[in-house]
């Protein structure tokens, strides 16, 4: 049967690729978001987050999608930028999700409009290439030679189950008879646990060690959990050290990990998801004694590198262990062995189609240079040491674990140490945003002593 002809690209579809309504849309967004930042960031008093149960923001949000159009853009951009969590603002000091740069921003918005995505070179060559150059830099600063390789992709979820791939196949434990194991502290990410059971390992695929009262991993446990995994059926393929952890902010003792896994023959993998950009701060470089030494790490830069969600690392030491993760063949895309292709960096991805993730890491190290990042992080953990002070200090503050990195968690114990009331209700608190000082603190500590009355009172 013929096909009726195609008529010449023309309305409806002309309009909304027209550059100059995309000028006056986008100067008005920029416009807007440069108002918003002005706001947020200089600590306007506003709600950072200005909650609403989820089922009430859901049904704020019409899902009858017009058939015609309505030139809602800015209306709706609007309404996001005002129902946001203000990441920007001085007193968002949450979760371990900061408010980005805004030339990464930026970056983001160009990487979006061109979308050279690139599982294959010819979708991305400029992005390929910083990735690159991306990659080498954050195996440099973390002590690797110029053997390491990597790549970059969407979270540290994403990129512990990488690395993890890559460790089973490096292992030769894709085919052997017993089920593989890791050892893993109680305190690493629920994303190591996922990643096991994704791969089928079970929940005895991942086995817990315990932690001491500064929530570090026991080195002194690994030989009785190995021999218990072993006790198992399991074969014991590598260790988890986290750098740090994310409860607590608390670096594993990485070198003497690493000594057991040398000695064991044990691949170590490192999450170093928060705390790798450490290696940036003379300070606290010391924190990663041993990363060096570790066969994979993951290194998220959407965290202590201030970029927007997401952009991670996963680092070999081993460059060819970077390959083995997914050997796969994809005649359509693929030619050459995976080796001889580096260039096409979907041989080593769980994506195939990825965003041009090292744009805004590339630019923003160019832009501000290496030492603008290095003092960041150093503010922030200095920032952390110094609240950990102020709660040691106030007679109604506990604190959980001395700070390592800029996680603190405390809590609140209006009757004094030992306070029964106060057992369990432990806050946690990232201090990521740069714009967040003392004073905030000061008021962070004022506002859950008045929330704390409030409540007894009501009782
Ligand atoms: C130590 C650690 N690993 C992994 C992750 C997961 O990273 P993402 O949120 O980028 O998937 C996190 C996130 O909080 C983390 O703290």
């Amino acid at each position: 049967m013929d096909h009726p002809p195609v008529p010449p690209t023309a309305l409806p579809f002309q309009h909304a690729f027209d550059a100059e309504t995309f000028r006056a849309n986008g100067h008005r967004v920029i416009d807007m978001l440069a108002d918003y930042l002005d706001a947020a960031s200089s600590g306007t008093p506003m709600p950072v987050l200005p909650w609403l149960e989820p089922q009430a923001m859901v049904d704020s949000w019409p899902g009858d999608f017009p058939e015609e159009p309505t030139g809602a853009l800015h209306d709706i951009l609007q309404l996001v930028v005002r129902e946001a969590n203000h990441l920007h603002h001085p007193r968002y000091m949450g979760h371990q999700v900061p408010g980005p740069l805004p030339a990464a921003a930026l970056c983001d918005m160009v990487g979006a409009l061109l979308n050279n995505g690139m599982a294959v070179y010819e979708m991305g060559m400029s992005g390929t290439a910083m990735e690159c150059r991306v990659i080498a830099w954050m195996a440099q600063l973390l002590g690797f030679d110029s053997q390491a390789d990597g790549v970059l992709t969407s979270g540290g979820s994403i990129g512990n189950l990488t690395a993890f791939l890559a460790m089973r196949h490096a292992k030769g434990a894709d085919s052997s008879d017993k089920l593989p194991a890791v050892l893993v502290s109680d305190q690493a990410h629920y994303s190591v646990r996922r990643a096991v059971k994704i791969m089928g390992w079970g929940d005895d695929g991942a086995i817990t060690v315990p932690c001491d009262a500064q929530f570090k991993l026991c080195v002194d446990a690994l030989p009785e959990r190995l021999r218990h995994a072993e006790s198992l059926g399991r074969r014991v393929i590598g260790v988890v050290g986290s750098a740090c952890t994310t409860p607590t902010g608390t670096y594993d003792p990485l070198d003497a990990i690493a000594d057991f896994c040398a000695a064991n023959d044990l691949w170590l993998h490192v999450d170093a998801a928060h705390g790798a950009p450490a290696a940036l701060s003379e300070t606290y470089r010391p924190l990663l004694r041993g990363v060096e030494r570790a066969d994979s790490v993951v290194f998220d830069a959407h965290k202590m590198l201030l970029m927007p969600a997401l952009v991670t690392a996963v680092l070999f030491r081993n460059g060819d262990d970077s390959y083995r993760a997914f050997e796969q063949r994809a005649s359509y895309l693929f030619v050459k062995s995976p080796r001889e292709e580096w260039y096409n960096i979907g041989h080593r991805t769980i994506e195939c189609t990825k965003r041009m993730l090292s744009l805004k890491v590339y630019t923003a190290l160019m832009c501000y240079g290496t030492r603008f990042f290095a003092d960041y992080v150093t503010r922030q953990y200095d920032l952390a040491r110094r609240f950990a002070t102020m709660l040691r200090e106030a007679p109604d503050f506990e604190l959980a674990a001395e700070p390592e990195a800029n996680i603190v968690c405390f809590r609140h114990t209006p009757n004094g140490a030992g306070d029964l009331d106060a057992a369990g209700l432990f806050m946690r608190t990232t201090l990521i945003n740069p714009l967040t000082t003392e004073e905030h603190l000061v008021v962070l500590l004022a506002c859950i002593r008045e929330e704390a009355k409030r409540a007894r009172e009501e009782v």
